[in-house]
C-alpha cells in the first residue's frame, strides 16, 4: 500500500502550519484542478444534478430581461470552478438571453470568475473555439461569447461599475470568507474544541458563524450593486438550511433527533471528523492541529439570506425558495449497497476533490493522503448510513433585480 512508503512523521501541530484562516481564500479554498479520477470535473456530477433541478428558474428569469441600446452583454459566473457545469451553465445563459438579445445586435462576454487558485488553465482548454458569425451559423461546438478570466473573491469588487448585466453563482455561496477568528481562538468561549465544522457546535461557535455568514453576504451584495447595470440580474444558488431556528443542524435529515449525540444524523461532517480524530489516534498529528481546523462553510436559511437582501435597498427579490433533494437516486442507491468499496472510493473523490486543497493547505501532502484513506474506510464503515434515503440537502434559490 502506497501509506507504507510514507516515513513517519512528526505529528503535524497548528503552528508549524502555515495555514491561517484569513489564507482560506488565497491557497485553502479552490477545487482539484485538473481532469484526473480526484478531480472536481471529474467528481461533480451531483452538483450537475442539483442546478438541473433548479435551472428551469433562472431560465424563465433571464427570458425577462431586456437590455435596450446596448452592444455587448457582460456575463460573470462567481465561484466557476473548472469543468462541465462551468461550460454548460454559461451556454445555458447565453442561448437564453438569445431569444431576446440576438447575436447581429449583441455581443456576448463572458468573465468565468473564481479564486486565483481556481485551475483556470484547465478551463480555458475546455472551452468550445468561438463562433464566427460568418461561417458556422447553427454549428453547436463553438461558443457564442467572447471569454475571460477573472481572479478574485466575490466578497470583493472584481468587476468596473455598473459593467455587468447578469451575476450568477451556483454552488459556491455557502463557503465563507474565512472561519471566525474567535472559532480557532483556545482563549475564545467560541472555540470549537474536538469538532472541524459548525455543525452540531455549540451555540458560541454557531453565533461567530452566523455573523461571518451575515458579513459575507453583505459584502457580496455590496460589491454586486456597484458592479450590475440596472435592470440587470443575480441568480444565485446556494446549500441552504430549512430550520431557521436551529443553525446548528446543518445538514438536514428525516427521523433524527438532535438532543441524541450518537445519531449519525449528518452527512460528511461524520465520516470527515473520524477521519481527523483517526490521525490524532494514530499519533500522525497533535490533537491541538485538528481543534484548529474547521470548514469555512455555513448553510444559511431564507430568513437570513432574505434579511441581508432587505437591508440593501439596491436590489428586489424575484426569486426566494429552497429546494430540497435527495443525494442519490434509488437506482444509485442500489447499485452501491452492493458495492460499499466502490461507494466509499466515489464518495471519498467527491470529498477529495472539495475539501484536498483545504486539507493539504493544513497538513501539508503526504498526511492528507493519508487523511483521505482513512475518510475512505470511514466512509465504507457508514456506507449503509450515508446511503439512507433519510438525509437529504436543501438549496437556496435566489433571484436579485439590479433596481
Ligand atoms: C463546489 S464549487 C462550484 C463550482 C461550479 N459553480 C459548479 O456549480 O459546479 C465552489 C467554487 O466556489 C469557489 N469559491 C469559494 N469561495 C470563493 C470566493 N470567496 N470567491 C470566489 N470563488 C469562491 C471555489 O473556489 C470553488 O471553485
Amino acid at each position: 500500500m502506497a501509506e507504507e512508503l510514507i516515513p513517519p512523521q512528526k505529528p503535524a501541530s497548528s503552528s508549524s502550519s502555515s495555514y491561517t484562516s484569513t489564507s482560506v481564500e488565497k491557497k485553502g479554498l479552490s477545487m482539484e484542478g485538473g481532469t484526473g479520477d480526484g478531480s472536481y470535473a471529474r467528481n461533480s456530477v451531483t452538483q450537475a444534478a442539483a442546478i438541473g433541478e433548479v435551472i428551469h428558474k433562472f431560465r424563465a428569469a433571464l427570458r425577462s430581461l431586456e437590455f435596450r441600446d446596448e452592444s455587448v452583454i457582460r456575463i460573470a459566473d462567481l465561484g466557476c470552478s473548472t469543468g462541465p457545469n462551468t461550460l454548460s451553465v454559461v451556454s445555458l445563459v447565453v442561448n437564453c438571453l438569445q431569444e431576446n438579445h440576438p447575436l447581429d445586435q449583441v455581443e456576448y462576454q463572458v468573465f468565468f470568475s473564481d479564486l486565483p487558485s481556481n485551475d483556470f488553465n484547465t478551463l480555458f482548454h475546455m472551452l468550445p473555439p468561438l463562433l464566427d458569425t460568418a461561417t458556422d451559423q447553427g454549428s453547436t461546438a463553438t461558443r457564442a461569447y467572447h471569454a475571460a478570466g477573472v481572479p478574485g473573491s466575490f466578497f470583493r469588487r472584481q468587476f468596473p461599475k455598473e459593467s455587468l448585466h447578469v451575476a450568477m453563482s451556483f454552488l459556491s455561496l455557502h463557503w465563507l470568507s474565512k472561519v471566525p477568528e474567535a472559532v480557532e481562538d483556545p482563549n475564545s468561549p467560541a472555540w470549537n474544541k474536538e469538532i472541524v465544522s459548525v455543525d452540531h457546535a455549540p451555540l458560541p461557535v454557531v453565533e461567530a458563524f452566523i455573523e461571518q455568514a451575515k458579513e459575507d453576504l453583505q459584502a457580496f451584495l455590496k460589491s454586486r450593486a456597484e458592479e450590475m447595470v440596472p435592470g440587470g440580474l443575480i441568480f444565485l444558488l446556494f446549500l441552504g438550511r430549512e430550520d431557521h431556528d436551529h443553525p446548528e443542524i446543518q445538514w438536514p435529515s428525516k427521523e433524527s433527533d438532535p438532543s441524541d449525540p450518537s445519531d449519525p444524523h449528518y452527512l460528511f461532517t461524520t465520516e470527515f471528523l473520524n477521519s481527523w480524530n483517526d490521525l490524532v489516534s494514530e499519533g500522525l498529528i497533535a490533537a491541538e492541529t485538528r481543534d484548529a481546523f474547521n470548514l469555512p462553510t455555513f448553510n444559511r436559511s431564507l430568513n437570513e439570506v432574505e434579511q441581508a437582501v432587505n437591508e440593501s435597498p439596491y436590489f428586489e427579490i424575484r426569486i426566494l425558495e429552497q429546494k430540497v433533494g435527495l443525494w442519490f437516486s434509488s437506482a444509485d442507491r442500489e447499485k452501491w449497497a452492493c458495492d460499499h468499496k466502490a461507494f466509499g472510493k466515489m464518495w471519498n473523490n467527491i470529498a477529495r476533490s472539495t475539501l484536498g486543497n483545504l486539507i493539504e493547505s493544513r497538513l501539508g501532502p503526504q498526511l492528507t493522503h493519508i487523511f483521505f484513506q482513512r475518510n475512505e474506510a470511514n466512509i465504507i464503515k457508514l456506507a449503509t448510513e450515508i446511503l439512507s434515503p433519510r438525509h437529504y440537502y436543501v438549496l437556496n434559490v435566489v433571484g436579485l433585480l439590479r433596481r
